[in-house]
C-alpha cells in the first residue's frame, strides 16, 4: 500500500522522531510500502516523518539517477536508527526538492562526505562513508528526522522570497501527482 505524504506546515515534519526497537510492529511491511510510496510519488528518498510517522527511519533508492550518476544506481537502503558521525569536504550548493514541499526547488549547500552509522532492515549494524550525491540524499533524509527542511537551509533573504509559497503549501494550494496531508489533517 501506499502512505499520502504530509506537506510543509504539518507538525509532525518539525518533530524530532524517535528511535526504533527491534521487536516495532511490521517493521517489513512498513519499509515496502514506504519504497512504494517513494516510487509512486517519484521520490529519490523518503523519510517516515513524512507519512505521519515519528521514527528514525528513511529509505533511499537512487535509480532514478543511474545514468547521469552511475554509483546511484544500485544505492537502495533502508536506514534505522541513522546517526550522522561526520560531515566532511567543502560545502557545495545543489538543487534539491522535497515530497513534502511540493513545487519548490532550491539550490541547497551542503557538505560533500557523511559519515553514518545505521542499521538495515535485517537489525545488521553499518557504518559508511558516502560522498557527492548519496551524501546529499543521506544529508536530506536524516534532516527530516530531526524535524529540519532543506528550506531551512537556505540563506535568510531566500526563505524570506518563498515564504508565500510556502504558507500556500499549508492552505493546500499546490499541485502534486500524489496524495497528501495538509497541516490541518485534510
Ligand atoms: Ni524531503
Amino acid at each position: 500500500m501506499t502512505y499520502p505524504i504530509y506537506v510543509y506546515g504539518h507538525p509532525v515534519l518539525r518533530k524530532v522522531a524517535r528511535d526504533i526497537e527491534r521487536d516495532f510492529p511490521d517493521l517489513d511491511t512498513l519499509i515496502a510500502d514506504m519504497f512504494e510510496t517513494m516510487y509512486q510519488s517519484e521520490g529519490l528518498g523518503l523519510a517516515a516523518p513524512q507519512i505521519g510517522k515519528s521514527i528514525r527511519l528513511f529509505v533511499i533508492d537512487g535509480k532514478p539517477l543511474g545514468d547521469d550518476y552511475p554509483d546511484m544506481k544500485d544505492f537502495k537502503q533502508a536506514f534505522i536508527n541513522p546517526q550522522v558521525m561526520e560531515r566532511k569536504g567543502d560545502r557545495v550548493p545543489m538543487n534539491e526538492g522535497c515530497l513534502s514541499i511540493p513545487g519548490i526547488h532550491e539550490e541547497v549547500d551542503r557538505e560533500s562526505e557523511v559519515r553514518i552509522q545505521y542499521y538495515d532492515q535485517e537489525w545488521n549494524f553499518h557504518d559508511e562513508v558516502y560522498k557527492g550525491y548519496k551524501a546529499r540524499v543521506v544529508l536530506h533524509e536524516y534532516d527530516h528526522l530531526d524535524g529540519v527542511l532543506f528550506t531551512d537551509r537556505l540563506y535568510p533573504l531566500r526563505r524570506r522570497l518563498l515564504r508565500g509559497k510556502l504558507n500556500d503549501i499549508g492552505k493546500g494550494r499546490f499541485e502534486a501527482d500524489y496524495r497528501t496531508v495538509l497541516p490541518n489533517g485534510r
